[in-house]
């Protein structure tokens, strides 16, 4: 995961011998037109790429989805039937929707880190990096449509400033039928042999001047600086290609103490919670359809993590990483008096045993809170929403409490739209019975005691409780804070939850704190002596979430023994799979219909339409969406996932198992062509032959 800006000359000769036809120039430069004035950050979570003149951009699928639901009526079934606009008119707006380009990138390691004192305690020495920060973001230059943005690098060892450009007027111009775009759903998630068409498409709107404005009747297509063109050539296994995106997080660098630590008793207590909440629901959706409507979303944003946190701790088994830290570490230890570094070092390892010995309970409880009460149960997410209004009025005084209020009653109104209180009531009480189990002794609530009488308790609180009543709580959010407060602090849920969430600020939050600041400190120490020991040896830095370019080729792999995945899947394959009527596997009528007559045309010309391909390149959560570029700087496809037996890369990789999936881009552009009749679509993109 290589920022644009470092790209040495070394690295554009590996590529070089890889197939690569590109410079540093092409791929990356702050003052002519390159590669990276086509890639975007959408929304703040995705990737998307420009494909045409006219500011024409391709995400996932499942990065629209969002908005592609919010303009679904019954009448209107976009997510069901696809959206296939016709016209620059019948292009959807999307309130709150932005896309960020990065125009330049610069090392400001030395200015971030200038007249700090190593002495100092750590947070005078956060409070003046942060200082410097402020300072470099109001002095650097920009245009006035430009914002300046930093961010640490080597757990705190550089840092970088961000040109960046930010578009609020994108619209949903097309999206595919969720029997394409999700194809496979939870089942076939994180999975190879892979065949979803998890593509949609938007446009971005600026002002006359082709600058960034909110949204506007006005506004006007957006004439980009550089555009993909697409390449429908064939591919085959060993061609090189590139990915363009912006990685959310890897942890590369732990101690082997740290990877151990998740595998053995934070990866467990998350599966295993996040099992309990999906059986339950899973129970409830398939005897009743109106709850399987209502929590297919919910249950797919839970199923996500969960399943790749299974496949994390499978990998990290299988590719021995914990053992390869090991033998690295042992490495290290043997540098430190030849390279004449710091003797602390020499210590380094057995101090990570101890901070990651004394850790343990904390993460425990933490996670497990997380877990609990935040990601997971809506009445206490409700919950959730009540405390931030309580305190914004204690902390901030009267105006913030109303213009949170405002911004939470419709959120809060919103979450009973896909909403069943049976169902949140089981889970509910099964987390309450997990955390009483679970919950490390010190961190537990102690007036809490998970007895018999839990499911009264709970009957109690979903019958009565003003979380669970929507008319009532839409009363509640329009009262003064005063009474407000009273009202919510009388409440049997918000009263019962608010036990929690304090334990969580006063006890778990502050322990935290404490020892995530040595870790961290101690974590930036090792880096820095990691970066000396590995020498000229090429190193990058975790992801955060920046932009980021990752390469690799085209291959399969071999997930068992005796096995072997090849790299491409096609058509034939989703007729292989297609069950009628079911929500995972149901093929489009149009589509059996293209397969049986052949019509791949002139998107493939072999007989069969390619779908999915694998590529040995690097990519994490948030590269989704990220443009797939061949040799020649042309799109090819569209990264939208990794491969189950790989999913440790984000603390591990490992060039045998890890893969990640794109969606190949003669599939979109049949897709587009075919089933969705969109031939504007087609003639604006310029595809090679
Ligand atoms: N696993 C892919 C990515 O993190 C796709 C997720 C969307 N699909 C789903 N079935 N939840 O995150
Ligand atoms: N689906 C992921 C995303 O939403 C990308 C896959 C991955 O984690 O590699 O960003």
């Amino acid at each position: 995961m290589i920022i644009p800006s470092e790209i040495s000359n070394d690295l554009i000769y590996r590529m070089k011998e890889m197939g690569a036809n590109l410079t540093a120039d092409n791929i990356y430069s702050p003052d002519k037109t390159s590669i990276n004035d086509a890639v975007i950050q959408f929304n703040g979570g995705c990737t998307g790429e420009i494909v045409s003149p006219k500011g024409l951009i391709l995400t996932n699928h499942h990065c629209g989805y969002g908005a592609i639901q919010s303009h679904s009526t019954f009448e209107h079934n976009y997510v069901k039937d696809g959206f296939w606009s016709q016209s620059f008119e019948e292009e959807l707006p999307n309130p709150g929707m932005y896309v960020t380009f990065v125009r330049k990138i610069e090392d400001v390691t030395s200015q971030v880190l200038a007249g700090i004192d190593e002495n100092a305690s750590d947070s005078e020495r956060q409070s003046m990096i942060q200082k410097n920060i402020n300072r470099l973001k109001n002095s650097l230059p920009k245009k006035d449509w430009q914002e300046i943005e930093i961010k640490s690098f080597f757990d705190g060892n550089s840092y970088y400033a961000f040109t960046v450009e930010n578009y609020k007027d994108i619209r949903l111009v097309a999206a595919p039928p969720s029997s394409i775009g999700k194809f496979g759903a939870d089942t076939d998630n994180w999975m190879w042999p892979r065949h979803t068409g998890d593509f949609s498409v938007f446009r971005i709107y600026a002002d006359k001047n082709n600058r960034p404005a909110e949204y506007s009747p006005d506004n006007v297509p957006y004439q980009p600086d550089a555009f993909f063109k697409i390449s429908v050539k064939p591919k085959k296994p060993g061609d090189f290609f590139l990915i363009y995106g912006f990685p959310g997080r890897t942890q590369e660098y732990l101690p082997s103490v740290a990877v151990q630590q998740k595998v053995d008793i934070l990866n467990p207590a998350r599966i295993n919670t996040r099992k309990t909440v999906l059986d339950i629901m899973k129970s409830y959706m398939s005897k009743n359809d109106t709850i399987k409507l209502q929590y297919t979303a919910k249950y797919a944003r839970i199923a996500n993590y969960w399943k790749k946190w299974i496949g994390e701790n499978q990998g990290i088994q299988r590719s021995g990483a914990i053992d390869k830290k090991k033998e690295f570490e042992k490495f290290f230890l043997s540098q430190v008096d030849v390279l004449k570094m710091d003797p602390d070092y020499k210590n380094i390892f057995d101090e990570f045993d101890k901070l990651y010995q004394q850790n343990k309970d904390i993460e425990l409880a933490r996670n497990y809170f997380i877990e609990i009460f935040y990601l997971n149960n809506d009445l206490f997410k409700r919950a959730f929403s009540l405390y931030n209004l309580k305190h914004a009025y204690k902390n901030q005084g009267k105006e913030a409490f109303n213009k949170l209020q405002k911004k939470y009653a419709d959120r809060l109104a919103g979450s009973f739209k896909n909403y069943n209180a049976v169902v949140d009531k089981d889970i509910f009480i099964a987390l309450m019975n997990l955390y009483a189990k679970n919950m490390p002794e010190k961190y537990k609530n102690s007036i809490f005691k998970y007895n018999k009488l839990m499911p009264f308790l709970a009957m109690n609180i979903y019958d009565n409780s003003v979380l669970n009543d929507p008319k009532a709580l839409k009363k509640l959010l329009k009262k003064n804070p005063k009474k407000f407060i009273k009202m919510i602090d009388e409440d049997p849920g918000y009263s019962f939850a608010e036990k929690f969430i304090k334990d969580y600020y006063q006890k778990i939050a502050p322990d935290y704190q404490g020892i995530r600041s040595k870790i961290n400190n101690l974590q930036k120490k090792y880096m820095k002596g990691i970066k000396q020991v590995m020498g000229s040896r090429p190193l990058y830095p975790d992801a955060n979430g920046t932009l980021r370019i990752s390469y690799g080729v085209i291959k399969g792999y071999e997930p068992r023994d005796a096995v072997y995945y090849y790299p491409f899947s096609h058509v034939k394959g989703i007729i292989e799979k297609y069950i009628p009527g079911d929500y995972e596997f149901d093929v489009h009528e149009k589509l059996i219909d293209l397969y049986r007559k052949k019509e791949f045309k002139p998107y493939s010309n072999t007989g069969e339409m390619p779908v999915n391909f694998l590529g040995t390149a690097h990519t994490t959560g948030g590269n989704s969406g990220s443009p797939a570029i061949n040799s020649e700087g042309d799109l090819i496809g569209i990264n939208f996932d990794r491969v189950w037996e790989g999913t440790m890369s984000d603390l591990y990789y490992d060039q045998k198992i890890c893969r990640n999936i794109m969606v190949d881009i003669n599939y979109v552009l049949f897709v587009i062509d075919k089933i969705g009749n969109d031939k504007r679509l087609i003639d604006e993109m310029i595809i090679k032959k």
